[in-house]
Formats: C-alpha cells, structure tokens, sequence
C-alpha cells in the first residue's frame, strides 16, 4: 500500500453504478489507499467491490467503507472525523464525488414537491456538503507534492500515472446545461444538476487561493451508462458500461493540467470534450 506522502482516494458513493466501477479501478489500477461511501450495507458494498473482475486481493486491506446519506450531514462529517484520525497526515489525492437521483417529470403538472426536494438534496446539496466536509483534506499550497506511485500492476490492469496534484471531480450531467437544453423535461433533475456545474467553478476557484496548482476541481459528464439509473431507456440505445465509462473519465483526470489556464473548474464529458454551462 502506498505510504501517507501518495495520498488517499475517494468514491462517494460507491454501491453502484458509476461509483462502484471508479472503486474498483481505483483499487486496481492505483496502490492509493481507497474511501469509498455508501448508504447502507457496508459489509455487502464491500464484496460487491472487491469482487470486481480484476480487483487484486491485496485491494482488500487498502479499502475503507463508510455510511453515508448525503441527505444527513452527520453521517458525512463522521466519515471526516474518521479519516482525521486514521489517515493523518495523508492529503486527499483523488475524489469522485456521484450520488445523484431521477425523478421523471415532462410537465410542469408533474412536479412533485417532496421529489423536487429529494433531487435537491440528493444532486446539488449532496456533492455541495462532501465538498464542504473533504475540503479539509486537499492539499494546501505548503504541502509536498505528492510522490509518484510505484507502476508494478497488482491486478494485470494498466495503471494510472497520478499525477503530482490533487483532483477532486463532481459528477454533473449534461442534462444541467442550460445551453445543451434543447427538449425541456425533467425540470428538478436539470435544475439540481445544472448548480453542479456552479459549485465546480466556485471550489475551483478557492482552491486557486489556497491550493494554487496543488488541486483543482471540475465537474464531469460520464455519458449515457447502463446502470439503474438509465434502466427503462435501456431497450435500444446504445449506451457506455461503467467501467468504460469510468476508465475514459479517470484517464481524462489524470491528464488535466493544473494551470490556471487549463481546463480545471469546467465540466468536462468522457470524451474529453467540454459541457458548457
Ligand atoms: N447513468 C447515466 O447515463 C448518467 C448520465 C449523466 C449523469 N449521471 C450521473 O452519474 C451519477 C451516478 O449515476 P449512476 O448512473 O451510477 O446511477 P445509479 O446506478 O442509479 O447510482 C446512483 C447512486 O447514487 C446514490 N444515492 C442516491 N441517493 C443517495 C443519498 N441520499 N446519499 C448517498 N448516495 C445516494 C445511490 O446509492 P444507493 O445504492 O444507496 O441507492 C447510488 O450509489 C449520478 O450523479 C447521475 O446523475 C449518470
């Protein structure tokens, strides 16, 4: 396991879908010790994990499972107070901030005030309270850089050369530009989502103060992926599987450059390509 100075990732959450495939190339394709969060089942999340295709066993003592419901902020600063005390001095290397939430609505007549609520505080509260509570442990502009981590594959898989800053990445949706909206619908989503690209831009540019090129932020667009999510337009549409999806994201991470000028407060999609706001 690589040592306190090569940081610690972290997945929030990670029980399915999007977060489960980052978890698990995260332990496969890095030596970093893993966070990964979930709602409930800790113990079931942890297997479900583990027992990815091409998780190295020896991921399985480099992986912290924490509970946590976005929608309580205690359960988010307990799992703060936890890395506080069992990871001290290890700088956060790489977040993946992605619960999120659908409620369909086409009209107006559909909106339903306690849905609305829960897409509010699932998809813009929720990444908006683990920036608030993880922000501690980005890297200040005196902290060392991190070290580069060893390239000895565990699991077969090719492994991500980190880069020497930090990246900490929210997931957004295309669907919350406000300038790709072109069909209308699903008003709580897009409005929820749509405040990700914001809150992208406001970290990033307080990270700019106190991290200077140490970290920065951005907010992601993973495509159209075949999870729970996505289940009742499955029939017929050509969609990303996670774990490709997560692999073209975290390849696009690694590779963004920390430069004020670069890329970093934007939402990127898996192509690399920008999602304007
Ligand atoms: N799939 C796509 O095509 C697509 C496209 C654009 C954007 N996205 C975004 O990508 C992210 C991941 O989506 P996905 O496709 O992986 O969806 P998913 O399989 O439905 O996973 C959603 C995740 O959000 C979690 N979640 C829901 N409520 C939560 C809460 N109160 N506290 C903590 N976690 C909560 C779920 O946890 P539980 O397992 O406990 O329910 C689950 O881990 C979402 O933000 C979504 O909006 C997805």
């Amino acid at each position: 396991m690589a040592g306190g100075s090569h940081g610690f990732a972290l997945v929030a959450p990670a029980s399915r879908g999007l977060g489960l495939a980052f978890a698990q190339q995260l332990l496969t394709r890095t030596e970093l010790p893993v966070v990964a969060t979930t709602r409930k089942d800790c113990a079931g999340v942890r297997d479900r994990i583990l027992t990815g295709k091409n998780v190295p066993s020896s991921a399985e003592r480099r992986l912290r499972l924490f509970e946590v419901d976005v929608k309580d902020e205690s359960t988010i600063s307990s799992m703060a107070d936890a890395i506080r005390r069992d990871y001290p001095d290890t700088p956060l290397r790489l977040a993946l901030t992605v619960p999120g939430i659908l409620h369909v609505e086409k009209s107006p007549s559909q909106i339903d005030a306690a849905s609305a609520l829960d897409s509010f505080q699932v998809n813009a509260l929720g990444p908006l309270l683990l920036m608030k509570h993880l922000s501690q442990f980005l890297p200040a502009k005196s902290t060392p850089e991190f070290q580069s981590t060893s390239t000895s594959g565990t699991g077969g898989e090719s492994q991500l050369e980190l880069p020497s800053h930090a990246v900490y990445a929210m997931m957004a949706a295309r669907v919350g530009s406000i300038s790709d909206n072109s069909s209308g619908g699903w008003y709580s989503y897009r409005a929820s989502k749509a405040s990700v690209f914001q809150l992208a831009k406001t970290f990033d540019l307080y990270l700019r103060s106190k991290s200077g090129k140490k970290a920065l932020a951005v907010a992601l667009h993973p495509g159209t992926v075949r999870t729970d999510f996505t289940k009742d337009f499955w029939k017929g549409r050509e969609m990303l599987e996670p774990s490709d999806s997560a692999e073209r994201l975290l390849k696009f991470l690694i590779g963004m450059s920390p430069d004020f000028d670069g890329g970093r407060g934007k939402c990127w999609d898996w192509k690399g390509d920008e999602v304007y706001p």
